[in-house]
């Protein structure tokens, strides 16, 4: 049985789609194993993101050298963004690939694997507007274990970000059917999954470009959906565009009683000129708006962002917006980067880049603001009864979620015991910037 070994960059879709590269590998006779050094076939499912993701992409191939030049029969097979983006050239640069895989082809990969044995050097990465994403099920192996999983409802975007490599990697928006999505989170929540995340670019456009079964089905009424199967306890999504946070999606903030108080709500700029220039399609005030409506709803909701510094022509104004924004917003936690240029998009022909040291600079500056006012806002939970899903255990301790998606080390009274999958009360002890810490109740 040849063994295959998958490594993973990037996001969270990436991540579903590995696992489901997995499940295909193993359906088709193939063993998973953990380290490349074991495997005949590697699978690297790669990030094109920003400059930094490809780097390391490029770099893991590069250290896979050795390992097929003393085993020429390995397949080394690419999927994934860095894959889409570049295809036959990235074969070319680096010719120990036998197998290109598009973000459209990964439900082939068994077949295309096996074509690669035959005729190393296939490229397999066509982009169709018309995609469909097929049905697809996890099978008993993928359902064994795990307390959280992800579900994908869609894939690829169609809002062309000045900065973003996505809609050229993954193509256009295409949203999976409600029956499917409904059936998988079936078959994991009676598999004891305690908590789902649904997954895709940008979910809050679900069922907009294509038709997913009922006209009209838009994301708040698939998430009311899958709310209402018997047996899941909590119920998260990722990632939102501001521009389409429709108030019928806020509302089941306040409606659904499994969906958790935690919202990634990525601002990117807190400058109107470079959220214009990014090609957003909202303001500053429109994106403050949309957080005291959803506050109103559920005023113990927990917001993340993502920010870039450093977008072309940003000047120090721009900057100091972006940090006043977040003294407003008050995010719970964020996740920041440089800006970098990415091939194809449209930013990456702007004039005015700014230097690396000032936009290291601006970055620090952010980081250190956001790590003050998480700290600040975790110890507003200090004294807080709080229930947490159990993700880790030893003897003595645990680490789970809060409902906000905050990390929490817990540690356990003696005698207590408690299990993977375990929801437990505890009381909020003490608050770091990025984690908490408490003490089950008895
Ligand atoms: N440079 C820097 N950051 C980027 N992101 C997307 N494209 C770029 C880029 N070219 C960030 C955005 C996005 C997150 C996933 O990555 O903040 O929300
Ligand atoms: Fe990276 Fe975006 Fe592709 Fe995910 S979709 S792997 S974040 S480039």
């Amino acid at each position: 049985m040849p063994q295959f070994y998958i490594k993973t960059f990037g996001c969270q879709m990436n991540e579903r789609d590995s696992e489901i590269m997995a499940q295909l590998l193993r359906q088709a006779g193939h063993q998973q194993c953990f380290s490349a050094a074991d495997a005949k076939i590697i699978v690297v499912n790669t990030c094109s993101i920003r400059a930094k993701a490809e780097h390391k992409v490029i770099s893991l191939l590069g250290a896979l050298r050795p390992l097929k030049a003393a085993n020429p029969d390995i397949i080394i097979a690419v999927a994934g963004c860095v894959a889409q983006q570049y295809g036959a050239a990235l074969r070319e640069k680096m010719p120990i690939i036998d197998l290109v895989i598009g973000t459209q082809q990964i439900y082939q990969i068994a077949e295309l694997v096996a074509l690669a044995r035959k005729t190393p050097g296939l490229i397999a990465d066509a982009l169709d507007a018309s995609y469909r994403i097929p049905s697809f099920l996890p099978d008993a192996a993928a359902l064994a274990g795990g307390v959280s999983r992800f579900v994908t409802i869609m894939q690829g975007c169609d809002n062309f970000c000045a900065y973003c490599v996505v809609p050229y990697t993954r193509g256009r928006e295409v949203s999976r059917q409600a029956a499917d999505i409904l059936a998988e989170v079936r078959a994991l929540v009676a598999s004891g999954v305690q908590e789902i995340t649904l997954l895709g670019q940008n979910v809050n456009s679900y069922g907009v470009t294509n038709t997913v079964g009922k006209s009209g089905y838009r994301f708040a009424d698939l998430l009311g959906d899958v709310a209402a199967l018997p047996g899941l306890r909590r119920l998260r999504f990722t990632t939102s565009h501001p521009k389409d946070l429709s108030e019928d999606l806020m509302r089941c903030f306040r409606d659904l009683p499994s969906l958790c108080p935690h919202l990634h709500l990525p601002l990117q700029s807190g400058a109107n000129p470079v959220l214009k220039r990014m090609n957003r399609k909202y303001d500053r005030e429109q994106y403050l708006e949309l957080v005291a409506r959803l506050l109103a709803y559920r005023p113990d909701l927990a917001l993340s962002t993502d920010i870039i510094v450093g977008f072309p022509g940003e000047t120090n104004e721009d900057f100091s917006k972006t940090l006043e924004i977040l003294e407003t917003a008050r995010f719970h936690a964020s996740f920041s980067f440089k800006y970098s240029d990415r091939p194809g998009t449209v930013s990456a022909q702007f004039p005015d880049k700014i230097d690396e040291a000032v936009k290291g600079k601006r970055l620090q500056i952010f980081q250190r603001r956001q790590d003050e006012i998480s700290l600040e806002r975790n110890r507003e939970y200090i004294g807080q009864r709080v229930e947490i899903l159990v993700e880790k255990s030893d003897a003595a301790s645990c680490a789970g979620r809060t409902p906000g998606n905050h990390l929490a080390h817990i540690s356990l009274p003696e005698n207590h015991t408690v299990k993977p999958g375990d929801f437990i009360d505890v009381i909020i002890t003490g608050a770091g910037a990025h984690s908490l810490r408490g003490e089950k109740l008895g």
